[in-house]
């Protein structure tokens, strides 16, 4: 772990003043010495001893050490990324990327050194885990020191999607070190770049970071997967055919192992199950179907064994939520690192919410991948409980992750996907789908009749 030794040095044209240390709320204004130490081995890897002094006194720094333990200021940084830049006689881009290349090797061992880093861990897993533990261990809020921010959204086991933020810009360097990570690992790692912050000079960057390997597109993590919902005492839905007929059944996850999952569910399934050999299976927190192999039927234990699972891009494994759209919507309040903004429920189930923002919420892209906590109550008139009735709207608070944020003419939508969802919520999410299922049905069939 890095000690923030106090009093922090600071920079002023050239001068180093003793820097009290003060708390600095939102913004970035130091670097960690050990980017320094890099930059300074990376330049000298490439332009021999002495290229590193150079570039110092090319910026009128008097300062020629760098300590790992220290913070300096960026504009320190900024003014060395021009210089070493101009000495390897390449564009500050391209620059950066080769510097993140650089990095990698000494950053995974460092991860591996402080305990950040597992040994099991590759590119997409490192990714994930980047903002906590890793960054966030390289920050002192006492010290008014904060970690860059660097959002980082798991979309599957292959891919996760990136919010850079940082009014540093170093989105380059981040882009080289990714595909660094990519060559330490020997892995087929590739990016999109949906928004950059350097085309059109927008507040962030977002990018998806993907395994360009067509066995790992569909590639399922067991473990990870059926521990989610395992924990959570979560349903799936299996999906059969038996003579042609659909044979559609919810179940539960009695045991998991790394290739194979024990699953409850009714004897029709399960003799479905047997007949094709195969089950397709939507599952709460995944956006996209499972296939499964069938390994063994136990039709009168009311088991079966599946085993060799992928994601599927069939029709049945496009799965979607039960997704209720209100008739009137209703309130829900987002709370943004103690900060409440409000908003009108669009559309929801068990994955997420779809919500319009009021006019006066100062919502928009920079938010994208943070965490929230959503409190509102759901509308029913009744819940059923046992053999009992409760009355009433139920108060659900959660927690989710901003997906994304649109604006059209019309309105300003915010969608969030939920992380934690006990059987509670998920059996009230039900509830209300079920209750709303009773109010559109008529009307569904009606529309039917008329087609
Ligand atoms: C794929 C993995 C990684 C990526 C893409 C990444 C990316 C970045 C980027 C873009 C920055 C500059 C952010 C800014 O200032 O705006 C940064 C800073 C930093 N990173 Fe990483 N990093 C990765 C892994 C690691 C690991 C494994 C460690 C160490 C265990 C590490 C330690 C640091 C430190 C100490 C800083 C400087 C923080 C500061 O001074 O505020 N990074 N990283």
């Amino acid at each position: 772990m890095v000690v923030l030794k106090t009093p922090l040095s600071t920079y002023d044209k050239g001068m180093i003043i003793e820097f009290v240390p003060q708390r600095i709320t939102g913004v970035f204004n130091f670097v960690n010495g050990l980017i320094f130490l890099a930059l300074d081995d990376f330049l000298e890897t490439h332009k021999g001893a002495g290229a590193w002094s150079e570039a110092i006194d090319s910026v009128g720094l008097e300062q020629q050490s760098f300590e790992p333990e220290y913070f300096y200021p960026d504009q320190v940084a900024a003014d060395l990324f021009v210089a070493v830049a101009k000495k390897l006689e390449m564009p500050l881009s391209e620059m950066l990327e080769k510097f993140g290349r650089h990095l990698v090797p000494g950053l995974v061992k460092m991860g591996h050194h402080m305990g950040l880093v597992k040994k099991s861990w590759r590119t997409i897993d490192i990714l994930e885990h980047l903002q906590e533990p890793i960054l966030s261990s390289f920050s002192n809020i006492d010290e008014g020191i904060l970690a860059p921010e660097i959002r980082v959204y798991r979309l599957k086991h292959s891919e996760v999607a990136i919010a850079y933020v940082s009014k540093r810009k170093l989105c380059h360097l981040l882009k080289g070190i990714v595909m660094g990570m990519g060559e330490y690992f020997s892995e087929p790692i590739m990016f999109k770049e949906r928004v950059c912050m350097h085309k059109g000079n927008g507040p962030l960057c977002r990018l998806t970071v993907y395994l360009d390997d067509p066995n790992m597109v569909h590639y399922v993590d067991i473990n990870r997967e059926f521990k989610i919902v395992h924990s959570r005492i979560e349903e799936l839905n299996f999906y059969n055919q038996f003579s042609g007929i659909p044979i559609n059944h919810p179940g539960l996850v009695l045991q998991f192992g790394t290739n194979e999952v024990v699953i409850q569910a009714p004897r029709e399934q399960l003799v479905a199950m047997k007949e094709e050999g195969k089950t397709y299976i939507s599952v709460n927190h995944l956006p996209i179907g499972l296939k499964a192999m069938v390994k063994e039927v136990e039709v009168k234990g009311g088991y079966a064994t599946l085993h060799d699972f992928h994601m599927t891009n069939g029709a049945v494994g496009q799965r979607c939520y039960k997704r209720v759209e209100p008739k009137k919507r209703f309130a829900i309040t987002i709370n943004i690192a103690g900060t409440d903004y409000k908003g009108e429920v669009h559309n929801i189930s068990g994955g997420g919410v779809k919500i319009s923002l009021h006019e006066s919420v100062h919502l928009n892209e920079t938010f994208l991948f943070m965490s929230v906590s959503l409190a509102f109550s759901l509308p029913l008139k009744w819940v059923q409980k046992g053999d009992t009735m409760e009355l009433g709207p139920q108060k659900l608070s959660l927690e989710g992750n901003i997906l994304d944020i649109t604006e059209d003419e019309k309105e300003r939508t915010a969608r969030i996907m939920f992380t934690t969802l006990t059987g509670h919520n998920l059996f009230l999410m039900d509830q209300y789908y079920q209750r709303y299922l009773e109010d559109a049905q008529p009307l569904i069939h009606e529309k039917m009749r008329k087609i």
